[in-house]
């Protein structure tokens, strides 16, 4: 059974028929919202809204270890994480879905490790690969045969937010090799992969990063690519289901 976290414009997902919701508490905290157990065309899905439902969590304030820890208590074998991003690559533009192979984490200041206090030693997780190769394939294969313009890799820049980047930044990120620049990429791959649980990433870039297109950056424009966007993700997460 794999696990769905919906990210901004996904704290719903229509097409889930509900069979539960369970409030799960973590050693780390309470999750962001109730873990949803549903069907998903067929198959048993788990369903957590990053930001809550209602959406109110800002990026920097998710609790990323109780989410992670709540959904592998639930029974997750895998998780699909969506997020709306910037785009910094001249090819992906507004709607366009990008699965990353790679991430940079540029986010400061936010409980990123299970490794903390009494342990009993030291462990250095390997994350050369952040994301699950296999789950990073059923995603962009999926998009492949369903039509949806997508990129099979892509490098994730994750930043504190909640504010947008400054050009300057944007510029830096170009040069470092981002292709895409959300706030909620990190650490929560890094957590799933210090509790052993596959994870990948459906991005779906819903403005030209800062600087990228003449213009500033609104939240209209913003809205307007999640409401097409998040169409296609929906599609690539209900053909995913029958995994
Ligand atoms: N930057 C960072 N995070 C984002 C952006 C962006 O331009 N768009 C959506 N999430």
């Amino acid at each position: 059974m794999y696990a769905i976290i919906g990210g901004t414009g996904l704290t719903e997902l229509d097409g889930l028929e509900i069979k539960g919701q369970d409030k799960i508490d973590t050693p780390w905290g309470a999750p962001s919202a109730d873990i949803v157990r549903a069907q998903l065309q067929g198959r048993e899905v788990l369903f957590l809204a990053r930001h809550g439902n209602p959406h109110r969590i800002p990026p920097h304030e998710v609790n990323y270890r109780a989410n992670i820890w709540a959904l592998r208590e639930a029974g997750a074998k895998g998780i699909l994480a969506v997020n709306a991003v910037g785009g910094i690559h001249p090819d992906m533009g507004a709607t366009h879905v990008c699965i990353p192979d790679q991430v940079i984490d540029y986010t400061y200041g936010r409980e990123h490790t299970y490794f903390q206090g009494d342990i009993e030693h030291v462990t250095h997780i390997d994350f050369s690969y952040p994301y699950d190769e296999a789950l990073r394939k059923l995603i962009c294969d999926k998009a492949e045969a369903l039509g949806v313009k997508h990129s099979n890799f892509g490098v994730y820049g994750a930043t504190q937010g909640p504010r947008l980047e400054t050009v300057a930044e944007i510029r830096r990120m170009k040069r470092d090799g981002c292709d895409i620049v959300g706030m909620t990429g990190m650490p929560e791959a890094a957590l799933a992969r210090e509790l052993d649980v596959p994870y990948a990433c459906i991005s779906l870039v819903v403005n030209p990063a800062a600087g990228v297109s003449e213009n500033i950056i609104t939240m209209e424009e913003i809205h307007e690519a999640i409401d097409q966007g998040m169409g296609y993700v929906k599609l690539l997460l209900a053909g995913a289901g029958g995994r």
